[in-house]
């Protein structure tokens, strides 16, 4: 059977780093009270000429360079986005432009912080389906421009950054063992909406309006609904946690991560953590992380990798993949 293999990863993060000290200036809040809720550091917040679409090129070419492919190879681009350069076109056609493609098609996927794990799940089936033969995975996000920077419960959590992933159709064998995506797991339930979003739009304010979150009640949720698919693709595939090689959360609270992979019963020392670094990047969060860990030479050929996310809409789910 035909399986999506991974072939790159790269990222990219704009230039200036925020620290947690740098964030007491500016709205009522310590680096204690940061560090103690969140784990969260520092983060990434884009510049004069950083967007979406810039981040997101740049990670693109750093994982078509791993890869050792060009442009020319790629027939599908799929970027997981809250934060598009524009409402329209697509910020994947954009960076399908300036990558200098002249074929294949490009669109965006917008579930907030799952949005990666949706592209994932999405491009999978594309190549599957015979549609395309390579894609490029990207989650690029510039929440800073949508954050009200005078709400110390929203501001200190988000950052800016780009990850990406090069997928090649391969045959495969059609086995837990192969190489690949294994399996995908995706939910969503909108009558969460009120708890996280952002509260303008096109067609209802015509602005761009600013993310609202009630964190606590965001807080209650994730764990079991992070669980539930991780324990679904687990059930599809016949693995469990002590096959796993690394769990690659999406990072938005260090405590709802701990409380997950405990839940699961997987160690620790198994968890891919960039938290500290990157802030809550929302759809870019998992392929920074995958890009560090691979990068340092934890992720490596072989590994069995899950990973997951939980975020506004509510959306969330889990995507099983061999790297
Ligand atoms: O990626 C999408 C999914 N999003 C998430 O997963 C976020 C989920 N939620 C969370 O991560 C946590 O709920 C937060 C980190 C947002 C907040 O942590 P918490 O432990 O749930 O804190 P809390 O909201 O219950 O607030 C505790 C206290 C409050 O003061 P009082 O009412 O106890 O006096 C807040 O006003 O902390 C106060 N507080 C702050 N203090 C210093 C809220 N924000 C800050 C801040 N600095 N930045």
């Amino acid at each position: 059977m035909i399986r999506s293999v991974v072939r790159g990863f790269g990222s990219a993060l704009p230039q200036r780093v925020v620290t947690n000290k740098e964030m007491e200036s500016l709205v009522e809040t310590s680096d204690d009270w940061i560090v103690q809720r969140t784990g969260i550091r520092q983060r990434y917040i884009a510049g004069e000429g950083e967007t979406t679409a810039s981040l997101g090129e740049a990670a693109a070419r750093d994982a078509l360079q791993r890869a050792g492919l060009t442009p020319d190879d790629i027939d599908l681009v799929i970027v997981a986005t809250s934060t598009p350069d524009n409402t329209f076109p697509a910020t994947a056609v954009n960076i399908q432009n300036r990558l200098g493609m002249t074929k294949g098609y490009a669109f965006d996927v917008q579930a907030v912080c799952t949005g990666f794990v949706y592209a994932m799940a999405t491009a999978d089936a594309h190549l599957r389906a015979g549609m395309a033969k390579r894609a490029l995975v990207i989650g690029a996000e510039t929440f800073s421009r949508i954050l009200d920077w005078t709400d110390r419960t929203t501001c200190v959590l988000f950052g800016d950054g780009a990850g990406a992933l090069v997928l090649e159709a391969q045959q495969q064998e059609g086995k837990v063992s192969d190489r690949g995506v294994l399996t995908s797991h995706l939910r969503s339930d909108g009558s969460h909406k009120e708890k996280l979003y952002v509260d303008g739009g096109p067609s209802t304010t015509g602005t761009v309006g600013h993310l609202r979150m009630e964190g606590r009640e965001v807080f209650k949720h994730a764990v079991g609904m992070i669980t539930d698919v991780i324990v679904a693709a687990f059930e599809a595939t016949g693995t469990t946690a002590e096959d796993l090689n690394w769990l690659v959360p999406h990072q938005a609270n260090r405590r709802i991560i701990d409380g997950s992979a405990k839940k699961l019963g997987i160690p620790l020392e198994k968890v891919v953590v960039t938290v500290d670094l990157h802030g809550n990047t929302s759809a870019a969060s998992i392929p920074l992380a995958l890009s560090v860990a691979a990068s340092d030479g934890r992720i490596k050929q072989g590994d069995l990798v899950m990973l997951e996310a939980m975020g506004g809409g509510f959306t969330w789910g889990a995507l099983l993949v061999r790297w």
